[in-house]
């Protein structure tokens, strides 16, 4: 294309409507179907936000009842998966577990959940299964065997009853749900843009999520949260952070957690976080973790004006659940299932196909040359 402006990184630069999300980047809120996600983290589930982001309004009680009975009765796993995932070498990473995971689904479930007009089935299978799928591997790879989902429990208890063997507190638990509940959804971010542009092309849910989870998988998206707790634990002690992250800063190294295309003050995802980081370090007696994490937020606020996302603090939330690190991104996928699938519902309604152009920098009328003569 010749005189075309190029946005790297597609920067700003407005590739559809949608009325899932709208995020206020000066003004610091995130508004799912017009609720404001404070609201939501005090007075919802994330079951309830599921509907919300699926439907576009909150459920009467009886719509609530019937989608959670519809989330538990979908969240076992088909036997032949379960003997896939206990072939995978256990030392393979649970997101690439996951990408496999979902993708392998497919062959099992019924060929009419993978059509377009049916996908709000495909996205309550999705978002009911991805807990199971996590868990039995986890309970795998340690050797053991899965635990069966259990149905008196909600979608957060659920997953760390399968994950750790033992019935959650009802803190642990809303603590969890408050975590899905601000990872549910996100606007055009890169891991749902990789599941429009799957759906785009009139693929299937299943192939949407599965371009997703990938997308989600990076260190610059769902993957900074391992990566921040992997910097608190190197920093060790609240006395080594300034010195530490100021000489990280010096050599022009990213400190993930921070920094946001959109947001550009506190990410209000961040704040809630926060304060709950703060409250299970208390209940657990345990503070270090958020004492280090409070420090390198002042210090990098002070040196590059930078504000915290939501990965700074939702990794030490999971540390203190009992949650290992490397399942902190397969839990964030447990969450966000619910928008990818929200934003494929809303790709199908009015569908383009997603093809940007590039400026093409390569050479022309090039002369070709047979290969013995090279
Ligand atoms: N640490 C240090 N400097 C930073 C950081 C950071 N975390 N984030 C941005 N900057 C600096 C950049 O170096 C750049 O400076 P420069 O203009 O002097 O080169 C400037 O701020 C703009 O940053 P970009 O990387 O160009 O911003 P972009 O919008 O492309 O990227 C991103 C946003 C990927 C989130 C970036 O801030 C980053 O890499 N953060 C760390 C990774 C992270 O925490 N990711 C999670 C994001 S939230 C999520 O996906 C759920």
């Amino acid at each position: 294309m010749e005189n075309a402006t190029v946005a790297r990184g597609l920067a700003d630069v407005v590739v559809g409507t949608s009325n899932i999300t709208f995020i206020d980047g000066k003004g610091g809120r995130l508004i799912y179907r017009g609720f404001d996600i404070r609201d939501l983290a005090k007075f919802s589930t994330f079951e309830e936000t599921c509907y919300l982001l699926w439907y576009g309004r909150l459920p009467k009680a009886s719509e609530l009842e019937q989608l959670q009975a519809k989330l538990v009765s979908r969240r076992e796993l088909p036997s032949g998966l379960e003997t896939l995932l206990e072939a995978i070498p256990p030392k393979t990473p649970p997101m690439e577990v996951l990408r496999t995971g979902v993708s392998a689904l497919s062959s099992f479930d019924p060929e009419d959940l993978k059509r377009p007009e049916s996908s709000i089935g495909g996205a309550l299978r999705l978002t009911a299964i991805l807990p199971t799928v996590i868990a039995a591997y986890h309970r795998l790879r340690q050797g053991g065997r899965p635990l069966a989902p259990r149905a008196d429990l909600g979608h957060a208890a659920n997953l760390l009853y399968m994950l750790l063997g033992k019935e959650p507190s009802a803190e642990d638990a809303k603590a969890l749900d408050v975590a899905l509940i601000l990872h549910a959804d996100h606007e055009f971010n890169a891991s749902t843009f990789s599941a429009r542009v799957t759906a785009s092309t009139l693929s299937d849910l299943y192939s949407a999520v599965t371009s997703a989870i990938g997308t989600l998988k990076g260190p610059l998206h769902g993957g900074a949260n391992e990566e921040v707790m992997r910097m608190v634990h190197e920093i060790g002690s609240v006395e080594d952070a300034e010195a530490y992250v100021t000489q990280k800063i010096a050599r022009h190294e990213k400190i993930m957690g921070f920094g946001h295309r959109v947001y550009k003050v506190d990410d209000p995802r961040a704040t809630i976080l926060r304060e709950y980081a703060r409250r299970l370090a208390q209940e657990k007696g345990d503070p270090k973790t958020y004492v280090v994490l409070r420090e390198i937020e002042e210090v990098v606020h002070h040196e590059k004006g930078l504000y915290p996302n939501v990965d700074l603090y939702s990794g030490a939330c999971y540390e203190s659940l009992g949650i290992p690190s490397d399942l902190f991104t397969p839990v964030f996928a447990v969450s966000r299932v619910s928008g990818w699938t929200a934003h494929v519902l809303e790709q199908y309604a009015d569908n383009r196909i997603i093809r940007p152009a590039s400026e093409y920098t390569g050479p022309v009328d090039c002369r070709y040359v047979p290969i013995d003569q090279r």
